[in-house]
């Protein structure tokens, strides 16, 4: 088996980097692939939130931590045991994100629909460029019928990078099932089922 590894990262703090994480995990552990997890972040929201998952059973996945050097040894190992390994990774941009970066198939950029967000996003777009990396920057929490989202995209086309085609919206049913160590899709049907489905299949999609 020759995993995938997908890395999160953005130097702006909340901008949706472990709820894309979790939920993609979610999403493609509910199609059957086998997934493993690795909080990468000294936060450790995302090992909070699958300790929540594990209290209530199977949490349908692996998870694991490591620490700056010591990502590519897990990344190696997680390859041989996963069809998709997410990385969460801390709010900064420095040398203890270019080993997560270096093992990637695909770093999601999340986007906050903010222009404050995109120049937040160089410092990423910078790493990933040097290291070869293929980026994917994901707009999350838009809002419908504003025109920042626009505005965004704008200045995304200017630094030369591909967005994803979903956009995640600003929904209460994220922090929700955060909160409760679960993903969108065990939720229950809506907007954000939809777009974490479409989201998932434009993730697989890249990665073939
Ligand atoms: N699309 C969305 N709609 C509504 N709330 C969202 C959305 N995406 C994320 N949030 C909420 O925003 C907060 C920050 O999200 P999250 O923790 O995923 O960001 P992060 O980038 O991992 O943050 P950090 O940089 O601190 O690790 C959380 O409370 C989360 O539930
Ligand atoms: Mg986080």
């Amino acid at each position: 088996m020759a995993g995938k590894i997908i890395t999160v990262a953005q130097q702006k703090g909340g901008a949706g980097k472990t709820t894309i994480a979790a939920n993609l995990a979610v999403a493609l552990s509910r199609m059957g692939k086998v997934v493993s997890l690795l909080d990468t972040d000294p936060q450790g929201s995302l090992g909070r939130w699958f300790m929540m998952r594990r209290e209530r059973g199977d949490p349908g996945m692996g998870f694991s931590t490591a620490s700056a050097w010591g990502v590519s040894y897990e990344c190696d190992k997680l390859r041989r045991e996963a069809d998709f390994i997410f990385v969460d990774t801390p709010p900064k941009i420095d040398s203890d994100l270019k080993p997560a970066i270096r093992e990637s198939d695909l770093v999601i950029v999340p986007v906050s629909a903010s222009q404050v967000d995109v120049w937040a996003t160089e410092g990423v777009l910078d790493l990933a460029g040097r290291e070869k990396a293929d980026v994917m920057v994901v707009l999350n929490r838009a809002k419908a019928g504003t025109r920042v989202a626009e505005d965004v995209d704008k200045s995304l086309r200017e630094l030369g990078v591909a967005r994803a085609k979903t956009i995640l919206g600003h929904r209460v049913a994220f922090p929700e099932t955060m909160g409760a160590g679960k993903g969108v899709q065990e939720r229950g049907k809506g907007a954000w089922t939809d777009e974490i489905e479409a989201l998932t299949r434009e993730v697989v999609k890249r990665l073939k």
